[in-house]
């Protein structure tokens, strides 16, 4: 939203008493709310608080009560102040210091209230705005260091922050970054569609938050991340993705200007590096995880998915399918490290992830279970180079179960390589194993079954990537020999 849209939102006067809170001043105000430095009364120390305001569906009255300004947007306010809530409820599990601290939440007025500690200082964007370009390398070192921690306690939570920029790092006493404005924070697993195209803030956020079939992750806030330390030492960020997206499209070039070769002589290789590295348009190429772009400052050691000048690993499209009793969305969290993200098909939510099998990336689709799959599955079998079943085996008949799920997985793509396991909650037998070949091989209409079979427990890493390794083996199997 743009300065102008908000400048005419009532927001609370000077003085106004909330709850045990007195009104100083008004910090910001943004497209979902608006932000109040304000004094506790009780504790006698300066808070800041946060209101929900949507500035285009609500409307203040005299007393600073919150109506909805049209009743059509009433379900939309509901739905906004409850994920106000959540994001509240996020932010107050962070103990960090590099974390905005969240201290309570109160309902008022209609809204909502969350109350953090006031910090002293300004906002990265304001420094940057007065200093122009951060030229000592040493001081955004440690400036990118302390995001990266903060950074690695969001992600370790499974939440994303989303909304990374030099207004939303705040700078404590000028020096220590912290950061806040989290409204676009959700758990990052089984999230729906629409709440997706309410962020995106040019020339910060990385394309996946453009298009609404794009995947996010923790790379997505790498994007953000990099163009937030691209604008801090080049004085302006790197553009918007959106356009460097259509642009590489329409004439195979990316007008990205790069990091490495912009400031070269003035950064070092390493730090410009990681910048470009962020900053990739493909989500692929982008770090995965703080550790590896720690690990790539520190010891210019490059990650999975390659430090710049490293070949990508080849892709692979990989479905995964069991059990309706099974907890797929859990396996493909443990085969993927714990990265899933949740997506939203025709017939139900969908859980993908990407993980390393040697030489391979593979991106792992989770098959809805039946009685959708006969419709779901020919729609995400395309392009698929092989699949993992699971199978239950603690049920009433699972190799008829299993007997049917390859002949409905084989009926649309045809002699799709498998690796199959058998969970057992009870770690493996051999008998059982014994069983299933026993059966499988008397599979009826020449089904010719040569996928690679084993017991697991279906929560054991260790296992699962037994499994995977099966199935790589199917895959290439001259490497693999
Ligand atoms: N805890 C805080 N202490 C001091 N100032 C804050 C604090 N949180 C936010 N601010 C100030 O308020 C401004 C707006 O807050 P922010 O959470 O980014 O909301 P939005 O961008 O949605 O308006 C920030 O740019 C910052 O200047
Ligand atoms: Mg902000």
């Amino acid at each position: 939203m743009s300065e102008s849209s908000t400048d005419n939102i009532k927001t609370l006067p000077q003085g106004y008493r909330l709850a045990e809170y007195s009104i100083d001043s008004v910090l910001g105000k943004g497209a979902f709310g608006v932000t109040y430095q304000a004094h506790d009364n009780q504790l006698n120390r300066k808070v800041a608080i946060k209101e929900f305001f949507p500035a285009k569906s609500a409307s203040r009255r005299d007393d600073g009560g919150v109506t909805v300004s049209e009743p059509k947007r009433a379900e939309f306010y509901r739905w906004g102040l409850d994920r106000f809530l959540t994001e509240a409820q996020v932010l107050a599990q962070f103990k960090h210091a590099n974390i905005v601290r969240v201290n309570r939440f109160f309902s008022l007025n209609n809204t909502g209230y969350m109350v953090m500690d006031y910090e002293e200082g300004c906002t990265l964007g304001e420094i940057i705005q007065g200093e122009g370009p951060l030229t000592d390398e040493g001081r955004v070192r440690d400036l990118l260091d302390a995001v990266l921690a903060g950074l690695e306690e969001v992600h370790s939570k499974k939440y994303l922050h989303r909304d990374i920029k030099p207004g939303n790092v705040y700078m404590r006493d000028g020096r220590q970054p912290v950061l806040i404005d989290f409204g676009a924070a959700r758990l990052d697993i089984g999230v729906e569609g629409h709440e997706k195209k309410l962020i995106f803030t040019p020339n910060y956020s990385p394309p996946e938050q453009a298009s609404r079939g794009g995947i996010e992750g923790p790379w997505s806030d790498f994007y953000s991340l990099g163009a937030t330390f691209y604008r801090c030492i080049f004085g302006e960020p790197p553009g918007n993705s959106r356009t460097r997206y259509n642009r590489l499209k329409e004439t195979g070039q990316d007008p990205y200007q790069s990091a490495v070769i912009r400031g070269e002589g003035r950064y070092s290789d390493t730090l410009l590096e990681v910048l470009d590295w962020m900053l990739r348009l493909d989500w692929r190429r982008r770090p995965r995880s703080v550790g590896q772009i720690v690990n790539f400052l520190t010891h210019q050691i490059g990650g999975e998915s390659g430090q710049p000048d490293q070949i990508p690993a080849r892709s692979k499209k990989i479905l995964l399918a069991g059990s309706r009793d099974l907890d797929l969305q859990k396996t493909l969290a443990n085969l993927s490290g714990g990265a899933i993200l949740g997506g939203v098909g025709k017939h139900g939510p969908l859980g993908l992830a990407s993980t390393r099998v040697r030489d391979e990336r593979w991106h792992l689709f989770r098959l809805p279970p039946a009685p959708n799959f006969r419709v779901v599955w020919p729609a995400l079998s395309v392009a698929a180079s092989g699949a993992l079943l699971l199978i239950n085996d603690a049920q009433t008949d699972p190799i008829g179960e299993l007997r049917q799920m390859m002949r409905e997985l084989w009926g649309i793509a045809p002699r799709l390589p498998l690796a199959i396991g058998v969970c057992n909650t009870e770690g493996s037998s051999e008998q059982s194993l014994a069983r299933y070949w026993e059966l499988l091989r008397s599979v009826e209409e020449g089904f010719e079954i040569s996928a690679p079979l084993f017991t697991l427990a279906q929560s054991n890493p260790e296992h699962l990537g037994v499994l995977q390794e099966g199935l790589y083996t199917v895959l290439n199997p001259v490497t693999a020999a």
